[in-house]
């Protein structure tokens, strides 16, 4: 028997009970739809509308469903359409016709919704969790190479010289400003929406506020209409996530590239990468790539929510039903996608030579370069400007800025547009000390300032990050 069945007199269409069927989904929320149950059967009971017998029996019977969920020996029936309706039938089958009353001052609209705000305070939990595993991953591998060179790039072009670790860095910002995000979706997601019924508000003197802090609610919803159609909770989280992926993405391109042997810069262990079925050679890396891939689908899900709900008037509509399976998808998604990447980051082998090496190439110290002419007094523009033509001598013949003789420098000098500039032309200190910033560490250490990637910059960052990392 349906449980709503009382004015209908005809059987339902096969095909509609399978096309409004959410069990295979929601059965996912049983453990805090049964939560839920028990603070709402005390709730009632506090406003007289339960014996004290009741209350226990009921409650009883909810935490024996508790159990079954949890030790997975509780059977879904696909005929009793949704998680609420099978905990129900499944609870009157425990404690008999007492269970008619656990429905009381309730409708599935206010129960679904607190059961999702449950559920994703749990998923938020465990995203943090899993983001700083990631965030540790990131700082120790940075940790094990100080002295790693990078040569920075953009336009994916040679650009100045970064550490390593600086590189890092960024991530664990992003990261940082991920979990931000999630608490913020996390405050305004741990409300209770329970005692709003089906719309307008429960017909009984509920104590809504003595329920909520039970459920440890921070408050109740303020409006009742609100409280059984707002998914704004789930679009919060679902941009959360989509930008999250995004970020991991990121760093899953890098690895692509990096462990590439024309870069050569890290390789991913054996763990984190599979082999070809055709090729004996491969070693590819598919899990970052993976990651990559799978964040298409968690930036879609952000996207299948917000069209869900942007034609839907108040206050419930059963378009809502279809809020949890991408809410789902994504959230696992992403958790996994975290996992995975920690793992890859924590065994990833680094090659701080090559990366030296290639940071050699691409004459990636000229900006320390015309830096040195600056300070020397020559006007920026003009700096960049000998310097470019520096830079052009030196790749017709083959050479680093380091190498660059004397003649060339004060020859470039010499044509310069500026006085100053022009009477530093003939001088051998310029020469030497414009070599000397040509060199790496040089280039690296002149960038002391707040976030910038001079060595003691980049060792107070790491500090900073342990500080918030508590390691
Ligand atoms: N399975 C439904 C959902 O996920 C539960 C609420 C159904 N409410 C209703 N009045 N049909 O949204």
């Amino acid at each position: 028997m349906r449980l709503w069945g009382g004015r209908f007199s005809e059987d339902g269409d096969a095909r509609v009970a399978d096309f409004t069927r959410s069990i295979g989904i929601d059965a996912a929320l049983a453990l805090d739809d049964l939560r839920g149950s028990i603070a709402h059967v005390r709730g009632l009971g506090r406003a007289g509308l339960l014996m004290d017998d009741e209350v226990a029996a009921l409650v009883g019977g909810l935490e024996g469903l508790a159990g079954d969920v949890e030790a997975g020996t509780l059977a879904w029936d696909p005929d009793l359409e949704d998680v609420h309706m099978n905990l129900e039938a499944a609870l009157t089958e425990r404690v008999g016709p007492v269970a008619g009353k656990l429905h009381t001052g309730r409708s599935r609209n206010d129960q679904v919704a607190t059961d999702l705000r449950l559920w994703l305070r749990r998923a938020i939990d465990r995203l943090d969790g899993a983001i700083l595993e990631m965030e540790r991953a990131l700082v120790d591998l940075a940790e094990r190479h100080m002295d790693a060179v990078l040569p920075g790039a953009t336009h994916i072009q040679p650009a100045q010289p970064v550490l390593f670790a600086h590189h890092l860095l960024a991530y664990v910002e992003m990261l940082e400003r991920d979990r931000g995000r999630l608490a913020d979706a996390r405050r305004r997601a741990n409300v209770s929406p329970l005692g709003s019924g089906a719309l307008a508000g429960a017909g009984y003197p509920i104590d809504r506020e003595a329920v909520a802090e039970e459920l440890g609610f921070g408050g109740v919803t303020a409006n009742s209409l609100d409280a059984v159609s707002d998914r704004d909770f789930v679009v919060e989280t679902l941009a959360a996530a989509a930008l999250g992926m995004v970020h991991l993405s990121r760093l899953a391109e890098e690895i692509t590239w990096w462990s590439n042997p024309a870069f050569g810069f890290v390789r991913v262990s054996d763990a984190f990468s599979t082999g070809s079925s055709m090729m004996p050679n491969k070693r590819n890396p598919d899990p970052a790539e993976l990651v990559r891939g799978k964040s298409a689908g968690v930036i879609a899900a952000l996207t299948a929510v917000l069209g869900l709900l942007k034609g839907l008037p108040l206050a419930y509509q059963r378009d809502l039903q279809e809020d949890k399976p991408p809410l789902f998808v994504a959230v696992s998604t992403w958790e996994a996608s975290l996992e995975v990447m920690a793992g890859l980051i924590a065994t990833l082998t680094i090659d701080e030579q090559r990366m030296r090496e290639a940071a050699g190439e691409g004459f990636i110290t000229a900006t320390a370069v015309a830096d040195a002419l600056v300070r020397r007094g020559v006007p920026f523009r003009t700096a960049h400007h000998i310097v470019g033509s520096l830079v052009a001598q030196a790749e017709e013949a083959r050479i680093g800025l380091d190498a660059i003789p004397d003649s060339v420098i004060w020859q470039a000098l010499a044509g310069a547009d500026d006085d100053t500039a022009r009477k530093l032309a003939g001088d051998p200190a310029t020469g030497q000390e414009l070599r000397r910033a040509a060199a790496i560490d040089g280039a690296l250490a002149s960038c002391d300032v707040i976030g910038g990637t001079a060595p003691v910059r980049v060792a107070a960052a790491l500090a900073a990050a342990h500080a918030r990392l508590g390691s």
